[in-house]
């Protein structure tokens, strides 16, 4: 197993997750129309601005009412090994984590990293989960499948959503953190 440390994201580390987004999204581009870019460099996110505390000016990148973000850096020894961003929604009595981008640098991929980091994220925020996969990104599903499960000891549900906000049906898994005893 890999020691690594969950920091969370500053202000100065915007341009390293925006850079870092750009691999994200070129892996996510197998699944999806995304063309390449004339000039080779992959886009970062519109709603990146959340994690970091702030609303994207254009406003066609916002975020229903009720979400906010917040960014992680994952560092194995001096090195960065990933980024994770995860969302919460509140409206009164109604609470909900969601993992927003997920994304492992691929020499540290197949280390049981990513579902160790999961297990932290989902321990450290307790309560209701949802997590969302593109129909196109079998491994990801895949992935989130085998961690949640073990999280949950298999109590979770899965199914096939429309999303409004994305525009798009997703992959869902859905469960509950247990409040700290
Ligand atoms: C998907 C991703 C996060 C996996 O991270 P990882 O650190 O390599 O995964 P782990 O080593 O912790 O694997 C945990 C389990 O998932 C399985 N798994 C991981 N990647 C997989 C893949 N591509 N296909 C099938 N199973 C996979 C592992 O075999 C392991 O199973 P086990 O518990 O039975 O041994 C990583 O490949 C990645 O960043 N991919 C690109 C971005 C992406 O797709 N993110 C998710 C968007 S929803």
């Amino acid at each position: 197993m890999l020691e690594f440390t969950l920091l969370e994201v500053e202000e100065n580390d915007y341009m390293l997750i925006q850079n870092l987004i750009r691999f994200y999204v070129y892996d996510m581009s197998q699944y999806t129309e995304w063309k390449c870019p004339p000039n080779g460099l992959f886009g970062g996110a519109d709603d990146q601005p959340y994690y970091f505390g702030r609303i994207p000016q254009d406003p066609e990148d916002r975020w229903p009412d009720g979400w906010s973000g917040k960014g992680f850096k994952i560092m194995v020894g001096n090195e960065i090994a990933r980024f994770c961003l995860v969302r919460f929604y509140s409206n009164g009595d109604v609470h909900l984590n969601d993992i927003g981008e997920f994304f492992i640098l691929r020499k540290f991929r197949g280390k049981s990293l990513g579902k160790q980091v999961a297990h932290a994220m989902f321990n450290r925020y307790r309560g209701k989960w949802q997590v969302r996969q593109m129909l196109e990104n079998r491994p990801a599903q895949t992935f989130w499948r085998k961690v949640i499960a073990d999280y949950t000891k298999a109590g979770f549900l899965e199914k096939t959503e429309f999303f409004p906000e994305d525009q798009c049906e997703l992959v869902v898994q859905r469960f509950e953190s247990p409040t700290r005893p």
